[in-house]
């Protein structure tokens, strides 16, 4: 059982910390790009406002009033006939699965802040010539920096709420702010700009397909870290008289702006040099590292401001995508934390190690099923179809399975009734069409 709790801005710098990571300043400038620009940022943005936000709500009131790990909060909560919504709980072991490759992409960001020290690449094949050797050559390294993440994570996290995760993320989100803004300012100063705003913000709807609308949907819900137990689990740590909406809000809008500086940034200098938009994954590692390359001395220092921002965004994600299975390990197996973080950063790792394997040549084949390197099944699995689940099993939960009175009380005085009536219609019809559209889609586009 939980002992101990969150202060208010302890708790709203630990949530935002973990929805914002490598999906903001990896993940969704590389989308953007590859969807074309403003009609996908615009989708992003409704289902942000329309979906996002309610279920963070919802999600945030699961824990608030369970105080549990995710498996004891459902049970505890679930009416007496319907005592199997525990099993909905295990949407909190998402969290290790995306860890298994979320840490290994933690680890190429430590291995290039070094590599900035000896020289930033000046054209894109040499640029591409790293990533590739990085991920397709250097097993050892990639395992040597995927277990430095892994045992910062799991330092942390042994911490516990108020040593760990509440300290680290109390210095690390101030320290991202800064320098994100900061490099948003100077970005402003660049011709390129005018041109990243225009990219981002007029919309151009001949690029918008379903696939766009698709990913943007399911984009939202990994950004802001919704579906997998990890705001619920922070909840239960909540303040006693902290309010929901306002938190679930300034995070929603904490995690939106990060998300749209880091695309303004990032395109500012590419569009400066003139380097085209659409370059998937590669986007941070290859092509940003080559356009800051031009700016000489200037060019070393951004980056590696940019890098920093980057391990200390993945890092407080990472804690959040840890905590729901030691929560429930402590609760349900009287573990110490000790015990429940060790095991459970042992398995991740283990896997994790499978996962960057699966993208070397040397041992590739023997980690892919299917023709597919294990890397992509773990995240096509979690992004696209456990994430949306556990979103759907908890708008539904708390659209039609909690006691209306219950929701009714938690959430009027802060809504006031018609915010509270518009909030429930969302949850209730408006996030499962939406999810469920969206996982009907994306099983359909991507095949797997
Ligand atoms: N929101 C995090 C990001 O944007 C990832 C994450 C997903 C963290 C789910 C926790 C839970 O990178």
């Amino acid at each position: 059982m939980k002992v101990q709790q969150f202060s208010r801005i302890g708790f709203i710098m630990a949530a935002a910390g973990s929805a914002v990571g490598l999906g903001n300043i990896w993940k969704f400038p590389y989308m953007t790009g590859m969807y074309g620009g403003g009609a996908f940022v615009l989708v992003y943005l409704i289902t942000i406002a329309f979906v996002g936000f309610s279920v963070m709500v919802a999600e945030m009131l699961i824990g608030a009033l369970g105080r549990r790990d995710t498996v004891g909060s459902f049970e505890r909560l679930a009416p007496p006939n319907q005592k199997g919504w525990k099993y909905a709980g295990f949407m909190g072991f998402n969290g290790v699965i995306i860890m298994t490759f979320y840490s290994v992409v933690i680890g190429w960001i430590f291995y290039y802040l070094f590599e900035i020290f000896t020289g930033l690449p000046t054209s894109t094949d040499t640029a591409k010539a790293t990533f590739d050797a990085l991920v397709g050559a250097k097993a050892g390294v990639q395992i040597f920096w995927h277990t430095v993440a892994v045992v910062i994570v799991a330092y942390i996290v042994y911490r516990g709420i108020k040593g760990g995760i509440e300290k680290f993320n109390l210095v690390l989100m101030p320290a991202l702010l800064l320098i994100l803004f900061g490099l948003l300012a100077y970005a402003t100063t660049l011709e390129g700009f005018g041109k990243a705003w225009d990219f981002m913000f007029a919309s151009d709807w001949s690029k918008i397909n379903s696939e766009a609308i698709v990913r943007a949907v399911g984009h939202s819900f990994f950004t802001l870290s919704l579906g997998m137990g990890a705001i619920m689990t922070y909840a239960a740590s909540l303040p006693k008289h902290a309010s929901i909406t306002k938190t679930a809000f300034i995070v929603t809008f904490m995690d939106t702006l990060i998300a749209l500086v880091a695309g303004l940034v990032i395109y500012s200098f590419l569009f400066h040099e003139g380097a085209p938009a659409a370059q998937g994954p590669g986007l941070v590692f290859i092509s940003l590292p080559v356009v800051l390359s031009h700016f000489g001395t200037l060019g070393t220092v951004l980056a590696l401001l940019f890098f920093l921002a980057l391990a200390f965004a993945g890092i407080t994600s990472a804690i959040s995508l840890v905590e729901p299975v030691v929560q429930y390990l402590i609760d349900r197996f009287d573990m110490t934390r000790a015990k429940a973080v060790v095991v459970t950063s042992l398995g991740y790792w283990l896997i994790g190690i499978g996962a960057l394997l699966s993208y070397t040549k040397a041992w590739g084949e023997t980690f892919s099923i299917g023709g597919k390197p294990l890397f992509d099944i773990l995240e096509y699995t979690t992004d696209s179809i456990l994430l949306p689940l556990g979103g759907l099993l908890i708008a539904i939960f708390v659209g039609y399975v909690l006691q209306k009175d219950r929701v009714y009380s938690a959430l009027e005085h802060e809504m006031g009734k018609t915010y509270f009536n518009i909030w429930r219609f969302s949850i209730r019809y408006v996030a499962p069409v939406a999810l469920v559209f969206m996982m009907l889609n994306l099983m359909g586009i991507l095949k797997i």
